[in-house]
């Protein structure tokens, strides 16, 4: 494993190996047989290009009512606890962060795409977001705090793990593609991003 630092994001490469990403690509499978994937739209009703879902206390959900934490999935089922090995891993690589409540599930197939955000619906934004890869490749862009200017891209692999803390909290990041066919953790392809979040 190795940790890469991009302003201030901290990318441990490979944290979970195969094996561990296979178990938790398992935990994951029971984590959304209860808490099916659906594809959200933004505000204004567009469809988003990434199936989402969630475990923990509470789930980020967009719609047409706007953007917000929930504590049920839209079917109204309460989202399943977020699986021990990423408590784990949280604990790992932000010791001194309050627990996660939210475990966002985001699932993108060959042509999805996350445009450049910033992850600002949550009530203490001192406190770290964590994301886990898993499945093929994406390319994760990073930008500033404000919208636009340089950025600077890197691959994230299966198994990566990306801490966002201090400045790049609340810089804009997002994902420009994926890369088709570039793992076989996943059977049919595609990849997993979850992110850890305290909410509130
Ligand atoms: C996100 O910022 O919500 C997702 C990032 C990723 O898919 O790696
Ligand atoms: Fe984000």
């Amino acid at each position: 494993m190795t940790v890469l630092r991009l302003r201030d994001f901290e990318i441990h490469q490979r944290y979970f190996a195969p094996e561990a990403q296979a178990r938790l690509v398992d935990t994951l499978r029971d984590v959304l047989s209860k808490a099916p994937l659906v594809q959200p739209v933004t505000p204004r009703g567009t469809p988003m290009s990434v199936r989402m879902s969630a475990a923990g206390m509470y789930g980020w959900v967009s719609d047409r009512k706007g953007y917000r934490y929930e504590l049920v999935h839209p079917s109204g089922v309460p989202w399943p606890p977020i699986p021990d090995s990423l408590i784990e891993m949280w604990r790992d690589v932000v010791p001194d962060a309050r627990a996660p409540e939210c475990c966002l599930i985001n699932w993108y197939d060959e042509t999805a795409k996350m445009g450049m955000h910033q992850d600002r619906d949550e009530a203490d934004l001192t406190q770290p977001v964590v994301s886990v890869s898993l499945g093929d490749e994406g390319l994760f862009r990073m930008g500033n705090l404000t919208r636009g200017g340089k950025t600077e891209s890197i691959w994230l692999r299966s198994g990566d793990v990306v801490v966002m803390a201090g400045d790049a909290r609340r810089a804009f990041h997002g994902i420009d593609h994926i890369r088709p066919n570039s793992s076989t953790l996943l059977p049919k392809g595609g990849r997993i991003n979850l992110t850890l979040r305290v909410v509130t």
